[in-house]
């Protein structure tokens, strides 16, 4: 077992060193090509600026560069981004480097963050910390999408769950909205993660 606080930079990295990683697809997320089409039914711009915080291997991140967006993947771990650069970085309009998504100011002005399982991998007292800081380098009418963990049957996380309810609230005090949201099946390979859902924000 990790010796490292649960959440660090050293608990993520250690768990790409040992390959101890339940939530990698080895691609990107089956729901993606759905999250993609409802983001693009709120915005004409293209092609669209995206970050993907805690990309992890980075799949999704490769997802939307091959969609022909401008996409920057970030993770706080060496070792994912080292993962993804082997793997992605010939892909054009793909930037994927180690970024702290709490802490580092940049990418700005983007059209669209999307994470998977990066907000539900933040212990409770940097959540908001996180959804400052993504508020902050999203433009005007920037998105917000996120696929999150609903239901997770483990009293300690990470992953800890967050019902749509309470994510569109602090979604709304920031100046958000929900656009779409839906259930989608597990795909998480741990028998604790209970729902899985997709939550799409627009500017209010
Ligand atoms: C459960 S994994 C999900 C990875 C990826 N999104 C996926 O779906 O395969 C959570 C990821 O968030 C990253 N992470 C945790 N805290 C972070 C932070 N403050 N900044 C950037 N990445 C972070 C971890 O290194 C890990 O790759």
């Amino acid at each position: 077992m990790s010796g490292h606080p649960a959440g660090s930079k050293e608990y993520w990295h250690e768990k790409y060193i040992d390959q101890n990683t339940p939530w990698d697809l080895n691609g990107p997320h089956p729901a993606m090509t759905m999250v993609l089409n409802e983001v693009l039914k709120t915005t004409k711009h293209r092609p669209l600026k995206i970050y993907v915080p805690g990309m992890g291997n980075g799949h999704d991140a490769a997802f939307f560069a091959k969609h022909g967006h401008q996409t920057i993947g970030g993770d706080i771990s060496e070792k994912a981004v080292k993962n993804a650069k082997e793997r992605y970085q010939d892909i054009t309009n793909l930037d994927l480097k180690v970024l702290n998504a709490i802490q580092d100011k940049n990418p700005g002005n983007l059209d669209l963050i999307f994470d998977r399982a990066m907000f539900c991998a933040l212990p409770a007292s940097v959540e908001d910390q996180y959804l400052e800081s993504c508020t902050q380098k999203l433009n005007k009418n920037g998105i917000f999408a996120s696929i999150i963990f609903t239901k997770v049957d483990r009293e300690n996380g990470p992953p800890w769950a967050i019902s749509v309810d309470n994510f569109t609230l602090k979604m709304q005090k920031r100046g958000f909205k929900l656009f779409f949201q839906k259930n989608v099946p597990v795909t998480y390979k741990t028998s604790f993660i209970i729902q899985e859902s997709i939550v799409i924000y627009t500017r209010a």
